[in-house]
């Protein structure tokens, strides 16, 4: 049975090969100065700076720029845009970029003001702003699907010094109001990234999809997604300018963590909650940390759900069922989804994203437990699974 839920998204999405030409329009009644933060540059090298930079002159906006914004953003990056955002009061803060530069401005935005310990407060405490503390509204424009950054709450953080890697999701009022979404501008994106935000997006399906066992709804819009990121992740493989490919990819990278599929059900986020630890540690590709230890989580928790990794077998992979246990059906699934990985070229282990036997206790120690899933684990999996991965 599907549990009570409130499901409140106020972000507005412009969708298309010109969707670029709606910012002007979706800029109004944010008032006049505009902190426009981007990453290490692609956006220069690819047009879309001048795209944005032509819509935020239409409007009328006076621009602060924030460049910089790395994958995994840091503690002392944020602290860098808190400055910036508070010493020149701006009214609203304009991502251009992706997870990592949009989860980065939600990041500013709730901390800007605060004049505590944001990381403290927000990553460690996983506290919410309060009612009438003043937060900077934000907006994105994707140029990499993957995250769902666009319209989720999450903002995830990396403290260099304390090798952590925490997510926060924040309620509707830090969503970004806007997300401009042109599937044309990921053409670009280097083909490591596009694979790493393919995985992640198949991740984010997987983590609702692999709990409870009631008949739910977000289940089957779940295998119709998986289905889909399959199909396009081969056509934009074989063709990374297939506009039909990688418009199905980005929307359903949104879609995947916009939150709908996960309501009134468990979900299980353990793989992220590893992969955020690998990365602390290594600061490798969020995607791929999560596709170098899937497969050896599933093999581990399989037996624990086994009707649920059997019906991913026969409905997401299409594997003939005739004569096989559910044991069988089930193992070949995970098959499946090791072979996609490598035909991706995502990482099949995490020895290759730079981790070392002599990481696996402190990656362990980093790793939070949740529950959720068909098998929570201890530390001693986690370290078990680790090695495998290796
Ligand atoms: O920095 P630039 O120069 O822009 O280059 C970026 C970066 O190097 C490049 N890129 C992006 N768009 C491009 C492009 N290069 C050429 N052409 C384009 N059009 O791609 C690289 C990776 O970008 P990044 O934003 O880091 O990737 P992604 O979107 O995968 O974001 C990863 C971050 O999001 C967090 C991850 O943990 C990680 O920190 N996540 C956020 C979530 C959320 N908000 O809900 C959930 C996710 O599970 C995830 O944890
Ligand atoms: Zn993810």
């Amino acid at each position: 049975m599907l549990g009570n839920f409130k499901y409140d998204n106020p972000t507005k999405l412009y969708f298309g090969d010109e969707a670029q030409k709606n910012l002007a329009d979706a800029l109004k009644g944010f008032g006049n100065k505009v902190l426009l933060t981007y990453g290490g540059g692609s956006i220069k090298r690819n047009g879309i700076y001048d795209d944005v930079m032509a819509a935020l002159k239409a409007s009328g906006k006076e621009v602060v720029e924030l460049p910089g914004v790395m994958p995994n953003p840091t503690v002392d990056k944020l602290n860098e845009g808190r400055r910036i955002a508070r010493d020149n009061n701006v009214d609203f803060i304009l991502a251009v970029g992706g997870g990592s530069t949009i989860d980065y401005a939600k990041a500013v935005s709730v901390s800007a003001w605060y004049d505590g310990d944001a990381w403290e407060r927000f990553w460690v405490r996983q506290d919410d702003p309060k009612a009438g503390e003043r937060i900077i509204p934000v907006g994105a424009v994707l140029t990499m699907a993957g995250t769902g950054s666009e319209m989720n709450g999450g903002s995830v953080i990396t403290n260099r010094g304390k090798d952590i890697k925490i997510g926060k999701v924040f309620g509707s009022e830090v969503m970004p109001k806007f997300a401009v979404l042109n599937p044309r501008y990921t053409f670009t994106v280097p083909h490591r990234q596009m694979v790493a935000g393919i995985f992640d997006t198949m991740r984010h399906i997987m983590e609702p999809y692999f709990s409870g066992d009631d008949d739910s709804v977000s289940d089957y819009l779940a295998e119709g997604l998986m289905r889909s990121v399959i199909a396009s992740s081969r056509a934009a493989i074989k063709n990374p300018e297939d506009y039909e490919a990688r418009s199905n990819i980005m929307w359903s990278a949104t879609w995947a963590l916009n939150t709908l599929i996960g309501e009134g059900k468990p979900q299980d986020w353990e793989v992220h909650m590893i992969g955020h630890a690998i990365s602390a540690y290594t600061d490798a590709t969020h995607g791929m940390t999560l596709s170098g230890v899937s497969v050896a989580y599933y093999r581990h928790i399989m037996k624990y759900g086994i009707d649920r990794f059997a019906r991913f077998a026969r409905v997401v992979w299409e594997i003939p069922s005739e004569g096989k246990t559910n044991e069988q059906l089930a193992s070949e699934g995970i098959d499946a989804l090791a072979a996609w990985i490598k035909e991706i070229g995502a990482a099949s282990d995490i020895a290759s994203l730079g981790v070392t036997p002599s990481m696996l206790e402190g990656i362990a120690d980093a790793t939070l437990f949740m529950t959720g899933g068909y098998k929570m684990l201890d530390r001693s999996e986690v370290i078990e699974i680790l090695r495998e991965s290796l």
